[in-house]
């Protein structure tokens, strides 16, 4: 098996606030996405690892990657990405040689994923499943609520339903998949207004089985500000 790594880094971050594209803000000095190629090019398995970076920001990527301490076993590419998470793994897979059998993508936007969860996740693709997303309890119960009306956005939202917290999982990544039970998932699912949030979410949508795994508390996604906090800490702590 050839295990290669998508990592769509193509997001602006605009709910991190004003600044650069999320992927290239520093965490300990580095920007996020060195973090998060690091801790794909960590596992032994990871033969490639295929950044898909901002449009306007591709060759400022690929210097970032040459001047960053890599493992010399891993290969690296950059593309440039597309203007939904859907398109620019889309545009990632593209990109892949035919040798790789194995894909995991990874969100750039989790920097810190241990290896041990990424291991994880390619023992059990290499397993048999096709494929595999690494997933934890909730904390928080979730309330399912009706469409906001987009011109009343301050109303208060009534409540249609409480599903049973201890039957739903908070989703990470990476998700890993054989290659072509992801690829036929792009070619059989349109693309749809928002773009679906989760790879795996699209491989259900084919019918094909979906299996869970443990996943890992550093393995958030940075997305809102209070997360580059916590993210600093993670690292500090790390490093002490
Ligand atoms: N992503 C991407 N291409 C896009 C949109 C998102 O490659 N057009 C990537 C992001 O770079 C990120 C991952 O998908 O690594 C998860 O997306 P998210 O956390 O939503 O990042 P952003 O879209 O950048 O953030 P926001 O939604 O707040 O703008
Ligand atoms: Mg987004």
């Amino acid at each position: 098996a050839r295990t290669a790594a998508v990592i769509p880094a193509a997001g602006r971050g605009v709910r991190l606030g004003p600044g650069a594209p999320k992927a290239l803000r520093p965490l300990g000095g580095t920007p996020m996405l060195i973090h998060a190629v690091r801790a794909m090019a960590a596992s032994r398995a990871v033969a490639l690892v295929v950044v898909v970076a901002p449009p306007a920001e591709v060759a400022e990527v690929r210097a970032l990657l040459d001047s960053h301490a890599l493992p010399e076993r891993t290969e690296f590419l950059v593309v440039p990405g597309g203007g939904t998470r859907q398109e620019s793994v889309r545009l990632g897979l593209d990109a892949l040689p035919p040798r790789i059998d194995t894909v995991l993508v990874h969100d750039a936007a989790r920097p810190l994923v241990p290896v041990d969860t990424v291991d994880a996740v390619i023992d059990a693709v290499r397993a048999g499943a096709p494929a595999v997303v690494p997933a934890l309890p909730l904390a928080d119960t979730v309330k399912e609520v009706e469409p906001r009306a987009a011109d009343r956005p301050g109303d208060p939202e009534p409540v249609v339903a409480t599903p049973e917290r201890a039957r739903l999982r908070a989703v990470q990544t990476p998700q890993g998949f054989r290659r072509d039970t992801l690829v036929h998932a792009h070619d059989t699912v349109g693309v749809d207004g928002e773009g679906a949030t989760d790879c795996a979410g699209m491989v259900e949508r084919t019918g094909a089985p979906v299996v869970l795994v443990p996943g890992h508390e550093e393995a958030f996604k940075v997305t809102r500000p209070l997360d580059l906090v916590l993210a600093e800490a993670v690292l500090a702590r790390r490093r002490a």
